[in-house]
């Protein structure tokens, strides 16, 4: 079976994956850095998810030369003039992310600009060690309090348009196949089938 390393040591996205190659039928091994006791971390200073991306695929195919994925994802919020974007993981320091959720909500509490988009890029390095490059955009927009425990990070207050319920009550099931992930997942496989 393809072995194939998952460049990120978020438990959460580690679980997507899984679950997102199981949606889209793909059969392989996944590892990632935990299975090899491995808490080294590549220095984010992209300035784009592709850029992020990038240095996450290449810093782990470099360490381990096996065909790797990585994805560099991140919320942008209208109201806060698309922030946090590539900075999500880090937005709003010391803060868990059930409190930043309660934050942002409070903050727009008194406003209509509502919308909001996920986005995610993909990575993969090839046995060759050739990258490719695939994106996943959801439009949607920031739900007026946080509601749901299902899904991670910012899930509990984004709505996907065309939906009325968070994506953290909407379920795992629901993003597996609806993410800004589970996008950019199935254009790599729809390029590695070509
Ligand atoms: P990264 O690991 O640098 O790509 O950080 C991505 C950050 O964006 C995560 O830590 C979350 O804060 C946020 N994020 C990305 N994807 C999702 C998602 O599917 N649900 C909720 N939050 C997400």
């Amino acid at each position: 079976m393809r072995k194939i390393f998952i460049a990120t040591g978020n438990a959460h996205k580690i679980s997507e994956f899984r679950e997102i190659f199981d949606t889209l039928g793909l059969e392989a091994e996944l590892v990632s850095p935990k299975d090899f006791n491995d808490d080294s971390e590549p220095v984010e200073n992209g300035s784009t998810y592709k850029e992020n991306s990038y240095i996450k695929a290449r810093f782990y195919y470099d360490r381990y030369h096996l065909p790797t994925l990585a994805d560099d994802s991140g919320i942008e919020i209208d109201f806060f003039d698309g922030q946090p974007g590539i900075h999500s993981a880090r937005f709003l320091p010391g803060m868990s992310y059930p409190e930043r959720n309660d934050y942002i909500c409070d903050k727009m509490k008194d406003s209509d600009n509502r919308g909001a988009s996920f986005h995610c890029v993909v990575t993969y390095i090839d046995e060759k060690g050739e990258a490719r490059f695939h994106e996943g955009v959801v439009k949607g927009s920031i739900a007026r309090e946080p509601k749901g425990i299902e899904g991670f990070g910012y899930d509990p207050i984004f709505i996907t348009d065309g939906y009325d319920k968070t994506n953290a009550l909407m379920g795992q099931e629901f993003k597996n196949s609806h993410s800004h992930r589970a996008i950019a997942l199935r254009k790599w496989v729809e390029d590695l089938e070509d």
